[in-house]
């Protein structure tokens, strides 16, 4: 192939002296060189890049994992807990229709329209869940607030907010700043041992900075791009499009700091780059 003069690339594992294997592309070309033909070899190390490919179909994987668990979440509290509640109130209701002139009627209806609550509350729980209304409604500021006075009554873990108002940003960075900002706190219930969390979203400069602290236990920095944990990687790859990034700060046994910076300036462009 190298004789017949068309350009070719090969991939192999090349053998270093000390064993290791490592993948890389060769490319040869055929020039003319001092009025001589000659062949012009080139070798390239694409350990890196088949990692990152990797990481994306891990990343791919994932997602479809995700949303299938979260289907399955949906799918299971629409069928028991709506389910059952609609269940009890039409019970309620037949009972009622049967015993029209019994003195315990009225409590009866008393306890569907509490029922009924409850299921209207349920039911904007989900629909929350689903996609915050309150992103598009009120924007930023107030879902992070929203969904930390969630996490706190859910946790039990204090949360205290500082946001000032939001510049008013592009559906979709709100989205992912959202979607990034519940997964730290996901890690903070799963991983951190917190009792408090601190959490700020300024806009100094031309930048958005969304602040997440605990005071957990913190982690080993050098750990996080392990494989298996896909969370932080997540987060930083729905960063990149919006030339945005993730920095972490931490010591064990002292907590972890989560910086989003997301730049402002040329929003549309970055995306459509
Ligand atoms: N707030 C935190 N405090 C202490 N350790 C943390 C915190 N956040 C993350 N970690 C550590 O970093 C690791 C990587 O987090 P990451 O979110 O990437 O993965 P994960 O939460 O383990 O799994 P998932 O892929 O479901 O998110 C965690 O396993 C945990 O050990
Ligand atoms: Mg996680």
């Amino acid at each position: 192939r190298l004789l017949s003069g068309e350009e070719t690339v090969v991939t192999r594992d090349l053998v270093l002296r000390d064993g290791e294997r490592r993948p890389v592309e060769i490319h040869s070309n055929n020039i003319r060189l001092d009025e001589e033909n000659a062949v012009l070899l080139y070798m390239r190390d694409i350990s890196e890049r088949l990692e990152t490919e990797r990481t994306l179909r891990r990343l791919g994987r994932r997602q479809e994992a995700v949303l299938e668990r979260e289907r399955e979440r949906i799918s299971r509290e629409v069928h028991d807990v709506l389910g059952q509640a609609l269940t009890a109130i039409r019970m309620d209701v037949s009972w009622v229709r049967s015993h029209i002139d019994d003195e315990r009627s009225p409590d009866r209806l008393d306890e569907a329209g509490e029922r009924i609550n409850e299921t209207i509350e349920t039911v904007r729980r989900i629909a929350h869940e689903l996609r915050p209304g309150m992103l598009d409604d009120f924007g930023l500021s107030a879902a992070i607030e929203w969904h930390a006075n969630q996490f706190a009554n859910r946790t039990g873990i204090a949360v205290r907010v500082a946001v000032g108002d939001s510049p008013s940003l592009d559906r979709d960075l709100s989205t992912t700043v959202f979607r990034v900002f519940q997964e730290l706190l996901t890690n903070v219930a799963r991983h951190a041992e917190a009792s408090e969390v601190d959490v700020s979203l300024t806009a100094p400069g031309d930048n958005l900075v969304l602040s997440v602290r605990d005071d957990g236990r913190g982690m080993d920095l050098s750990n996080v791009t392990d494989s298996g944990s896909l969370g932080i990687t997540g987060v930083r790859e729905r960063l990149i499009p919006w030339g945005g990034r993730l920095d972490l700060a931490s010591q064990p046994g002292d907590g972890l700091r989560a910086d989003v910076i997301v730049p402002l300036t040329n929003q549309h462009e970055e995306v459509e780059q």
